[in-house]
């Protein structure tokens, strides 16, 4: 038995030896399919050479420097490469700086709007608003802004006091939407309008930051928003002087069809944070971008962002993100995505069919499917039966990969599964994608007693 500290010491985990395109094979030489590119992280699938050529010129040229001592052509250009994909108020002055992880990207873009009030001379600013439900990583400062409280309840007493709002969670909108999501206008306001509730209640000179992810991915699902709850926040970010900070670790670089998610809502961030797809796994990158602004008041001011981690711009690494973000771009991967979203979600739809698929949302190739005791009730499954990994471990065995959450009603109820394949994904692997899936929903559906589809549905199907 090895030393290696898991996850879970209750779980047997598969060892992996081989994985080319969206396949993965372990060491038993089961094969499955990466419907969720491993956690949203491998958009381009595996095997792409001209990453892996990058990776191997840079660690035969020079695999490490220390930012405070060189910089690497890899990191200078890269920057470069991300800004010029980046929103209006990254242009002409916006910045990238790089770290080896999403949480560490989210720990650099709090302390970086930290530093931003410092060099400003708004010293009292420190407080950070973040949302219930919602995932911004595992470090202190990053579990303290997640709205999500398994995560958080072993840390309660090492973590900040929580700043919260609601997350603007449309299919169980407090309206009372019936069994469909709410896609009043209104109820998406009125969650963006806690925002200012909250800073209200804090005191404006003391709230720094929001912080959000444009979608929501580990902690709820996918959910998307309405369509103007992002310029609301960003109208009462402006209002009260506070930076808004979105997480794109999940969403940027191409996931929901767009360069960043926040560009489907017109609202420019102030800082975004980016992580994963950034190189596609092949090495471990974030980045974090500063608008002109922000970068502005630390070039002007001391000309010192106090903060730094060992591989932060780690050549190798940034030599991984520069050719992922270039193959991205040189295969027009983005627009395949958006392209392609209309037809994927369509065949999600079809898997309304089975009550216990309560609702599926979300963006491009990024998809949640929520799992319910009832669709009509919405009632959720009981925590006990684990229905989220229920029906992942139904996937595997199925040999389809696909990425569970849970908790998010209050805490301990709420599943979902996320289905978020990678970019390169074919047609073909797409119809053996659903074909394992729908395997998986049905001995899914077998277990929880839903063996006959939905009354109105075999209706059709009787008539067909
Ligand atoms: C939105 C978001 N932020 C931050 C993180 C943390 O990233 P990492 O696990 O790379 O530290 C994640 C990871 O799932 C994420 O989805």
């Amino acid at each position: 038995m090895s030393a290696f500290f898991p996850r879970n010491f209750r779980k047997r985990y598969p060892v992996i030896k081989s994985a080319k395109g969206v396949w993965i094979t372990d060491t038993d030489e089961k094969t499955y399919l990466d419907g969720c590119s491993g956690a949203v992280v491998a958009n381009l699938g595996f095997g792409v050479k001209e990453i892996s050529d990058a990776i191997t010129k840079q660690v035969e040229q020079a695999p490490f420097a220390h930012t405070s001592q060189f910089l690497s052509e890899a990191a200078l250009r890269l920057a470069d490469r991300i800004i010029e994909l980046a929103p209006a108020p990254f242009q002409n002055g916006g910045r990238v700086y790089f770290a080896s992880g999403g949480s560490e990207a989210v720990e650099t873009a709090l302390k970086m709007a930290r530093g931003f009030f410092v060099e400003t001379g708004e010293p009292t600013r420190n407080i950070v608003i973040s949302r219930w439900p919602g995932y911004h990583g595992a470090t202190l400062g990053a579990l303290s802004a997640t709205g999500h409280l398994a995560r958080r309840k072993p840390y309660l007493p090492v973590l900040k006091a929580p700043a919260m709002i609601h997350t603007d969670y449309r299919y169980r909108c407090q309206c009372g939407a019936g069994p469909e999501s709410c896609y009043n206008d209104r109820c998406s306001i009125q969650r963006a309008d806690e925002l200012e509730e909250a800073i209200l209640l804090h005191g404006p000179n003391n709230v720094m930051a929001f912080i959000g992810e444009p979608i929501v991915g580990a902690a709820l699902g996918a959910a998307v928003p309405g369509k103007n709850y992002w310029q609301r926040i960003r109208e009462i970010c402006t209002k009260y002087g506070v930076l808004l900070i979105a997480d794109e670790v999940m969403t940027g670089l191409g996931r929901t069809g767009a360069n960043f998610a926040m560009q489907h809502f017109n609202a420019d961030p102030d800082i975004i944070a980016l992580g994963k797809g950034v190189a596609a796994g092949y090495q471990p990158l974030s980045a974090i971008l500063s608008s002109a602004k922000v970068s502005a008041a630390f070039e002007a001011g001391s000309g010192v962002f106090e903060h730094g981690f060992t591989y932060s711009g780690h050549p190798t690494s940034c030599a991984a993100g520069l050719a992922a973000v270039q193959y991205v771009i040189d295969n027009q991967l983005v627009t395949h995505v958006a392209k392609r979203e209309y037809d994927f979600f369509l065949r999600l739809e079809t898997l309304k069919k089975w009550d216990f698929v309560g609702d599926v949302r979300g963006k491009g190739y990024l998809a949640g499917i929520e799992l319910v005791k009832s669709r009509d009730t919405k009632e959720p499954f009981p925590q006990s039966f684990k229905a989220n990994a229920v029906l992942s471990e139904l996937a595997r065995e199925e040999g389809l990969l696909v990425y569970p959450g849970s908790g998010f009603i209050d805490g301990s109820l709420g599943d979902h599964i996320m289905i978020a394949p990678p970019f390169v994904i074919k047609e073909d692997e797409m119809e053996e994608l659903f074909k394992r899936l729908e395997a998986a929903l049905t001995r899914f559906a077998v277990l929880v007693g839903d063996t006959f589809p939905r009354a109105e549905l075999k209706q059709t199907l009787l008539s067909v």
